[in-house]
């Protein structure tokens, strides 16, 4: 199965976001991975929903929206307006995990759950059968053009093993440091998802990027 191919605008060119976002329409990538950061949860502020409603509208993607924010669940409202498909939040920032998944399913829209790099996969293991995705993070999150951490390629392989022997159906996204050399590694552990910041943008070419990333 190839992977499919989520490009993180977190790297596009904010003063030309309609021109990137043409080029991602045009593209072999099925989603849009959209990175929305609060300066608290994360050392970085990114972009909010006032921006993200004009992204949803020039764009005939999938929307993947990664909340590294506090309270996800407060925003459930917003993003679902945004006509998101995937309503992906952090292990991390959920104390009652278990309401906020079925609060984001009840609204319509598909749950994903993401661990940081020191969370281990075990965590999941009560709540990977009520999950559309689950997101490892393969750099800290917070930033774009990081260094993809090796260990993330064994969680992609636990975590593998955790959905076979619990009969869940979740996707496995990967989400830090994907090129073509460390998406290959991660398509072969078991990866569906793959998310790619600056490989797609700071090629050359990014469309032949994806398409290079697609067929992985
Ligand atoms: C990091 C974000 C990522 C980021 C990936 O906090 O969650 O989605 O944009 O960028 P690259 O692919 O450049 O590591
Ligand atoms: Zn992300």
């Amino acid at each position: 199965m190839k992977p499919i191919i989520a490009p993180s605008i977190l790297s596009a060119d904010f003063g030309h976001l309609a021109d990137d976002l043409e080029m991602l329409d045009r593209s072999e990538a099925e989603w849009i991975h959209i990175d929305v950061m609060d300066g608290v949860f994360v050392p970085n502020i990114s972009f909010g929903f006032p921006v993200l409603k004009h992204v949803a509208r020039l764009s005939h993607k999938l929307l993947d929206v990664h909340l590294m924010i506090v309270q996800p669940e407060k925003f459930i409202p917003e993003v679902k307006a945004l006509g998101a498909h995937v309503m992906n939040v952090h292990y991390e920032t959920c104390p009652h995990l278990h309401r906020v998944i079925q609060q984001i399913r009840e609204a319509g829209m598909q749950p994903a759950v993401t661990i940081n790099p020191a969370t281990p996969v075990s965590v999941l293991k009560d709540i990977i059968q009520d999950l559309y995705l689950v997101m490892i993070m393969s750099v800290n999150p917070g930033f774009g053009g990081q260094r993809f951490i090796e260990h993330s390629v064994e969680k992609v392989r636990e975590l593998k093993d955790l959905i076979e022997a619990t009969g869940s159906q979740a996707l496995i996204e990967v989400d830090g440091g994907v090129n073509l050399e460390t998406g290959a590694r991660l398509v072969e552990a078991g990866a569906d998802v793959l998310v790619a910041g600056n490989a797609v943008f700071a090629a050359p070419d990014p469309e032949a990027m994806i398409h290079a990333l697609h067929n992985l």
